[in-house]
């Protein structure tokens, strides 16, 4: 390799660094990105000043170019004023988030209300919204998480009516009123409003979103749902998070509206056992059902009407025994965590029967009665017999399951093998080529 070949390369390199300063809109310490170039010939940049110590945002310097996104997380900045922003144009994004803001000037953002879709805030020490002076009419998400905000008042979202993520989470809030969310009724797509000091009555007002696809409303002292008075029906709704909410009583009535919901999170409430209802449209849409830490005893009822159930965490409860049949209709179900419950583990019991019958629904059994005698003629032969003196296999602190179907098997007759070491055991089944493969991992930490 000679010298002289990299000597040009070194050159070019060189004008560029020099370029890059040259335009780059602000000092060090903040450092430039080239972003692109616009349709106009101008620049587009990003500014990073993450982490610099800056108590006030940076002077820029007046260029014809555009930054698109501004860095400023992470700075011990308190206030941000009507023309702090006044010089730039073009901004898409700003993150201002781990700062000390209490104070933001109704203008600042006045000359990016075209541009700006992104605008973080979270983890700062604001009491109120963000007001604005005018329209900021593609604004699209604006995170004010770990915040001071105790109340959202009405037409909150007056000035920001494309607002369609929206991140409270992990303020004081204890009110909202109830036309708070009435300029963004349909745009809004997600509300996060999880660890706040909400109370049940928050649902009312949840009830008029319904565009809404995304609900947390987790760590809030929610207690118990009334089971009637709110409204209209839960239309868009597909993921809600209820977790530690305080909950003792399942909501069945208010569930029962939801017409699209997906995905039900209601681990850390406790509640020995409950129904889920089976009326509504859930029966066909719920696909993901979290029900960590419930002191729950039982599988709930109605699980074996979920048609499409995909997965079901159960994890950490108090269930010994589960029902040969509990999950005879759920054809779909894939993931099934069972860790941390008192199974009890006999050769005929409960814990290994459920495992025979993830197996058994897959075979075409299925239209057999339940409990079947078919049962027999699949019997798994080397699993669970071999194992049974493996005592710790339902004492364990884990005991997950998880099927699997991939498309085909190669195999032409219903055989069942098995193998196992201390710490895994694997049984998969082998069926005709028109069904499927079922593997099933039962993972087992010993002591
Ligand atoms: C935050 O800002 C306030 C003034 O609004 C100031 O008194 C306080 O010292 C600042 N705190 C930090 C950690 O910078
Ligand atoms: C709740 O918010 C507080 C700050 O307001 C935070 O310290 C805490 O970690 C949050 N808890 C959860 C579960 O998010
Ligand atoms: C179920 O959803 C459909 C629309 O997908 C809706 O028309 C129907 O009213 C819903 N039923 C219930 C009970 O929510
Ligand atoms: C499975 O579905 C069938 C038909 O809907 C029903 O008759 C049967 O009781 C269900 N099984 C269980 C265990 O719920």
């Amino acid at each position: 390799m000679n010298l002289h070949h990299h000597i040009p390369a070194m050159a070019i390199l060189l004008s560029l660094v020099s370029h890059v300063a040259a335009d780059c809109p602000v000092r060090p310490p903040c450092t430039c990105d080239e972003l692109g170039t616009n349709s106009d010939g101008t620049k587009s940049w990003s500014v990073n000043c993450v982490n610099k110590g800056l108590t006030m945002v940076p002077t820029f310097d007046t260029t014809k170019d555009s930054v698109e996104e501004l860095l400023l997380g992470k700075n011990h900045i308190s206030s941000i004023s009507n023309d702090a922003f006044s010089t730039l144009k073009g901004l898409n994004f700003i993150d201002l988030s781990e700062n000390n803001i209490s104070y933001i000037g109704e203008k600042a953002f006045l000359g990016q209300k075209n541009s700006l879709e992104y605008l973080y805030l979270g983890k700062n020490v604001l009491t109120a919204i963000p007001v604005f002076a005018e329209d900021m009419s593609i604004l699209r998400e604006l995170v004010l998480s770990t915040n001071q905000m105790t109340t959202i008042p009405a037409n909150a979202f007056h000035k920001t009516p494309a607002l369609s993520k929206l991140y409270l989470n992990s303020n004081k809030i204890s009110t909202i009123d109830g036309a708070a969310f009435d300029d963004i009724q349909n745009s809004l797509d997600l509300l996060n409003l999880q660890n706040n000091s909400l109370t049940s009555n928050v649902i009312q007002v949840l009830a008029n979103l319904p565009k809404l696809r995304i609900l947390y409303l987790a760590y809030n002292p929610l207690g118990n749902i009334p089971q009637a008075g709110f409204g209209q029906a839960f239309q868009s709704i597909q993921d809600l998070n209820l977790e530690f909410t305080q909950l003792s009583e399942f909501p069945v009535v208010l569930l029962s509206r939801f017409w699209k919901l997906r995905t039900l999170m209601l681990s850390g409430n406790q509640m020995a056992s409950f129904d889920l209802p089976t009326v509504g449209n859930l029966t066909s849409t719920l696909q993901n059902l979290y029900l960590h830490n419930m002191g729950l005893t039982k599988i709930p009822k109605g699980i074996a009407q979920m048609k499409n159930l995909h997965r079901l965490e159960l994890s950490r409860n108090s269930i010994a025994t589960l029902d040969t049949c509990a999950f005879h209709n759920n054809t779909n179900l894939r993931t099934v965590s069972l860790s941390g419950n008192p199974l009890e583990c006999t050769c005929n019991a409960a814990g290994l029967r459920f495992l025979q019958n993830i197996l058994r629904k897959d075979f075409k059994g299925l239209d057999q009665p339940c409990p079947s005698e078919s049962l027999k003629e699949y019997t798994v032969t080397t699993f669970p017999i071999d194992h049974c003196d493996t005592r710790d296999l339902c004492n364990s602190k884990l005991l997950s399951s998880t099927t699997s179907m991939p498309t085909q098997s190669p195999s032409a007759s219903p055989v069942a093998s098995g193998t196992a070491t201390m710490s895994t055991v694997e049984v998969t089944t082998r069926l005709t080529p028109a069904m499927a493969v079922v593997t099933v991992m039962v993972v087992v930490s010993l002591r």
